[in-house]
C-alpha cells in the first residue's frame, strides 16, 4: 500500500474548471467508479467538493496503468496529473469540461464492496443507511446537508458576536428540575443513589448569566428531551441558544430578523423580507386551527357554530352545545383534485387527530354533493356556504366536536395534508411569522393542573398580572415563536425579573414554596440580587438546518442521528452495562429489555 510521502494535496476534486487546464494538480479522494475500456481507463474520483474525471491511456507510465486497472469503488487514492480539456464533455458534473491525465498514482486504502451505492438520492432504506452511516455521510446530499449546517453555525457565531453577544459555556451535568420533557439521568458514583440530569435547554443557566451582568449571551448548545420522537424531534439536538438584558420583545424579536435576514443571505443567497409578520396566538388558532401556521397556503378555518348551535344534525349541534365548536375550511378551487374516495381517506386522517368524523360539501361541475345537507334546512346550508365563500369548484370540509382542541388539532393538521396532497408547498417559499401573546398556561389532562406552556420563568403580559392565579385560562405571557412554514422553528420569551411574580408564577404551578424553593431555589435567591429585565429566543438548529437544506427531517442534517425508538444503529447503543460498573454507581437494574433480534 502507498502513502503520502512527499505528496501534497494541491486541489479538490469538485473545484477545478477549464481555466486550470495546463496546470499540473494533485488531488485525493475516494474512486466513484472505474471504467476499464481495455487501452484507456477513466476513474471518476470523488471528495467532498465532487467529481473529477481521472484518464489513463497508452501513452500512461505501464506501471500507473496496470495500478488504475485494479481500482474499485470506494478505493481511496491519490493522483497527481496534468488537467486538460475533455473531448467528450459532459455537463452532468460541475468538472465536466475537464479531466485529469495522471502521471502518478497511489493506492492509499482498498475497500469492500459497500451495502448499498454511494450516490446521490439513495434507494437503500433508511436502517441500512444509519446502520453504516459513515458510508451514507459519504453521499453528496448528505455531505451538503453537513455543509449547509456548518455554514448556518458559523453565521450564528459570526453575527451574534458582532451583535455584542458572548459565547458562553453552560454545563452538561445539571440538576433535575422536572416541568416539561422527561429529564435523560446520569448517576453520580461519588454521591450514591443522586443523579445529574442532562440539561433539556441551558435556560436557567442563561438566566443567571444575565443576573451576573454579561448582557448577551449565545451558545451553540445540545439540549437532552427523553420524548416520543417525530421527524422534526431528536432526544438530543441543538439549538442557538440567547439571552439579552434591558430587552423587551420588540428588541429580542428585531434582532432576531436580523440573523435570519443575514443566515438565509449568506447560505442560501435568498432575500427575505423584515420585520416578519405577528400574529396573536389566539389568531393564529382560530384562522389556522395552529400555533405554527403554514402561510404558504390560505384554507383558513371558519367558524360556524352559531349557524349550526340549533340545527338538526345532532353531530354539529351537539358538538356546539357540549362546549365546543364546529368550523370549516375551504380548499377552494380544488374540488376536482378529491373524488369521493379522496374525501374518505381525508375523514381517516381526521381521526388520528381524534376527531370523529368529517363533513363535506363538493361543488363540482354545477353539481352539489355533500355528507350533510340533508340533515340542515336550506337557511342552514346557504349560510354555511356562505360563510365558506364557497363557489363552484370548491371543497368544504367540516368538523366539529364537544373539545375545541380536536377541532383546531384536525382542521389544521387537514389544510396542511390537503396542500401537500395538491402539490401547492414550495420548498423554496420561505413564510415566516412570529407567534405572540401565548397562553401563560395550558391544562395537563395527564397532571390534573395547569402547566407553565412555555417554562415557569416567562413573564405574564403587563395587562395579565393579576390573571396569574385568578385567571389562567386566560393569562397570557410575553412569550413568542418564530414559525416557518408550519415549523417552530425557535421559541422565547420575557421573563419574570420580579421575585414576587416569581413565586406567584410557582404558586399558580400548584407548587408550595418548600416545593419551589427545593426545585428552584438557587434561581430563587439569585433574584433577591438585582435581577436585570430579560429575555431570550432559543432556535431548533436542526430544524432551521433542516428548511433550508430543504430535507424532510431532522434526521438528515444530523451527522449520527437516533431512530424512532431513540437507539442508534451504527453502535447500537443504548446497550447493557457491566455489573461492576452498576456497582460503582450503586444501581441494581430491575427491569432488562429483551434482546432483539438485531444485536
Ligand atoms: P423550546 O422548548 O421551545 O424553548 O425549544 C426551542 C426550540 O428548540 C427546538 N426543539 C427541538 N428540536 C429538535 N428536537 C427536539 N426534541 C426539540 N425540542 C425543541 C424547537 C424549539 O422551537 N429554553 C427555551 C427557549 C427560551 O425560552 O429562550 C426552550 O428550550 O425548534
Amino acid at each position: 500500500m502507498d502513502n503520502l510521502k512527499n505528496f501534497r494535496r494541491t486541489n479538490y476534486c469538485g473545484d477545478l474548471r477549464l481555466s486550470d487546464a495546463g496546470k499540473t494538480v494533485s488531488l485525493c479522494g475516494w474512486v466513484q467508479r472505474q471504467r476499464d475500456l481495455g487501452g484507456l481507463i477513466f476513474v471518476d474520483l470523488r471528495d467532498r467538493t465532487g467529481l473529477i474525471q481521472l484518464s489513463f491511456d497508452d501513452s500512461t507510465d505501464k506501471e500507473i496503468f496496470e495500478k488504475a486497472s485494479g481500482l474499485r469503488s470506494e478505493y481511496v487514492i491519490a493522483a497527481t496529473g496534468l488537467v486538460r480539456e475533455r473531448e467528450s464533455k459532459t455537463n452532468k458534473i460541475a468538472t465536466g469540461d475537464i479531466e485529469v491525465y495522471v502521471t502518478e498514482l497511489r493506492l492509499l486504502a482498498r475497500a469492500e464492496t459497500p451495502p448499498f451505492e454511494i450516490v446521490e438520492h439513495s434507494k437503500a432504506n433508511d436502517m441500512l443507511r444509519l446502520k453504516y452511516r459513515y458510508l451514507d455521510l459519504r453521499r453528496p446530499d448528505m455531505q451538503h446537508m453537513i455543509a449547509t449546517r456548518h455554514k448556518v453555525t458559523k453565521v450564528a457565531r459570526d453575527y451574534f458576536d458582532e451583535q455584542g453577544f458572548y459565547e458562553i459555556e453552560t454545563p452538561m451535568l445539571t440538576k433535575s428540575t422536572p416541568e416539561g420533557a422527561r429529564d435523560y439521568l446520569v448517576p453520580s458514583r461519588v454521591h450514591p443513589g443522586k443523579f445529574y440530569a442532562l440539561p433539556q435547554s441551558p435556560q436557567q443557566y442563561k438566566q443567571l448569566l444575565m443576573l451576573s451582568g454579561f448582557d448577551r449571551y449565545m451558545q451553540i448548545a445540545r439540549c437532552f428531551r427523553d420524548e416520543d420522537l417525530r421527524a422534526d424531534r431528536q432526544p438530543e439536538f441543538t439549538q442557538i441558544d440567547l439571552e439579552m438584558s434591558f430587552v423587551n420583545e420588540d428588541d429580542v424579536m428585531e434582532i432576531q430578523e436580523g440573523f435570519l435576514k443575514r443566515v438565509f443571505k449568506e447560505v442560501l443567497d435568498v432575500d427575505v423580507q423584515t420585520p416578519f409578520l405577528r400574529m396573536p396566538w389566539r389568531e393564529a388558532m382560530d384562522r389556522f386551527g395552529s400555533d405554527k401556521p403554514d402561510l404558504r397556503f390560505g384554507f383558513e378555518l371558519k367558524d360556524i357554530s352559531d349557524i349550526v348551535k340549533d340545527c338538526g344534525f345532532s353531530v354539529f349541534s351537539s358538538a356546539v352545545q357540549g362546549g365546543g365548536s364546529v368550523r370549516l375550511i375551504n380548499v377552494d378551487g380544488h374540488a376536482a383534485d378529491f373524488p369521493r374516495k379522496k374525501i374518505d381517506k381525508l375523514a381517516e386522517f381526521v381521526k388520528t387527530y381524534k376527531a370523529k368524523g368529517l363533513a363535506w360539501t363538493r361543488l363540482h361541475d354545477g353539481q352539489v354533493t355533500s355528507s350533510y345537507q340533508k340533515f340542515l334546512t336550506e337557511e342552514e346550508n346557504k349560510a354555511i356556504l356562505e360563510r365558506a365563500n364557497a363557489k363552484d369548484g370548491d371543497l368544504v370540509l367540516i368538523v366539529g366536536d364537544v373539545k375545541d382542541e380536536v377541532v383546531f388539532a384536525a382542521l389544521g393538521a387537514l389544510r396542511c395534508e390537503c396542500a401537500k396532497q395538491l402539490g401547492i408547498l414550495d420548498p423554496k417559499d420561505f413564510k415566516f411569522l412570529w407567534v405572540t401573546e401565548f397562553p401563560m398556561f395550558e391544562y395537563s389532562e395527564e397532571e390534573g393542573r395547569y402547566v407553565a406552556m412555555h417554562h415557569p420563568f416567562t413573564a405574564p403580559m403587563d395587562e395579565d398580572i393579576d390573571k396569574l392565579e385568578t385567571d389562567k385560562k386566560n393569562c397570557r405571557a410575553k412569550a413568542y415563536d418564530i414559525v416557518l412554514n408550519g415549523t417552530e422553528l425557535g421559541g422565547g420569551s420575557i421573563r419574570i425579573s420580579v421575585p414576587e411574580t416569581q413565586e406567584a408564577m410557582f404558586r399558580a404551578l400548584g407548587f408550595t414554596d418548600e416545593e419551589a424553593m427545593e426545585r428552584f431555589g438557587h434561581l430563587i435567591n439569585a433574584f433577591k440580587f438585582g435581577a436585570p429585565p430579560h429575555g431570550g429566543l432559543a432556535y431548533g438548529l436542526d430544524r432551521l438546518c433542516m428548511l433550508m437544506a430543504g430535507a424532510d427531517s431532522i434526521r438528515d442534517v444530523i451527522a449520527f442521528p437516533k431512530v424512532q425508538n431513540a437507539s442508534e444503529p451504527m453502535t447500537n447503543c443504548p446497550d447493557f452495562v457491566d455489573d461492576k460498573q452498576l456497582d460503582e454507581l450503586s444501581l441494581a437494574v430491575t427491569r432488562r429489555e429483551e434482546a432483539s433480534d438485531e444485536e
